[in-house]
């Protein structure tokens, strides 16, 4: 008996729930609904980089498309670094790139002729105290381009590191253009059709 008087309000609440639900208020209400705590219901567009995500950049060692892989080697690694070769297959106009950098970043002190005495050395009489590596004679002559390469991104004793300066491709292209003079200064021939080396990927740490 107890049982059935239980089973009973149960139906007759339930029966109630469900009248007030169809009520014809529910069937013609024509207003949106209030959304409580919107944020809940609909996640914000945001923006990479700014507002609330500002700081959060991208997973370290992503590599841009169509960018060169990092470079590896640290700055004592010098002897794996003599082995590293150009990834890039540079044209002529490669090489007056790499030229036109030069000009900027390295000639003020190795000189445009490349012989170690740009105006800021001026053979002792500029403001710059050290005397820059001609390269075109000594020791520089015999450095591979791995090793300029290396020069180029740690710096070397009172030379400092041109790496947030040049990318590692336009430093590719200003030991390229160093080389280039060290050979007699004549432009490459035109990159082979079957080249596979250009920008893509290239492996420069390689030789590790
Ligand atoms: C502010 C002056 C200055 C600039 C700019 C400069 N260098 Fe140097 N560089 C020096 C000096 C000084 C030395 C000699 C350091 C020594 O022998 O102790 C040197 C040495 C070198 C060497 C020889 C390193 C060795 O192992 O003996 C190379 C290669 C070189 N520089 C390349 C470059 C290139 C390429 C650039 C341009 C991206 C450049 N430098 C820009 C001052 C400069």
């Amino acid at each position: 008996m107890k049982r059935t008087s239980n089973i009973l309000i149960v139906a007759a609440l339930a029966g109630g729930a469900l009248l007030s639900a169809c009520g014809n208020k529910g069937a013609h209400n024509r207003k949106p609904g209030k959304i409580y705590m919107p944020d809940m219901y609909e996640s914000r567009a945001y923006e990479f980089y700014s507002g609330r995500l500002a700081g959060l950049k991208p997973v370290e060692g992503t590599v841009k498309r169509g960018a060169m892989l990092p470079y590896h080697l640290k700055a004592e690694d010098t002897a794996q670094a003599n082995l590293v070769k150009n990834p890039l297959v540079l044209d002529e106009a490669g090489i007056k790139e790499g030229k036109r950098l030069y000009d900027i970043y390295c000639g003020v002190c190795h000189g445009q002729k490349l012989d170690g005495n740009g105006p800021l050395y001026k053979g002792g009489d500029g403001p710059y105290p050290a005397a820059p590596a001609s390269f075109i004679a000594g020791k520089v002559l015999g450095f591979s381009e791995g090793r300029i390469f290396h020069v180029i991104t740690y710096g070397y004793n009172v030379m400092g590191s041109y790496a947030s300066q040049l990318d590692m491709e336009q430093r590719w292209k200003v030991v390229a253009y160093i080389k280039n003079i060290q050979g007699g200064g004549n432009a490459p021939a035109a990159p082979a059709a079957d080249s596979t080396a250009a920008a893509g990927a290239p492996a420069v740490a390689q030789a590790q």
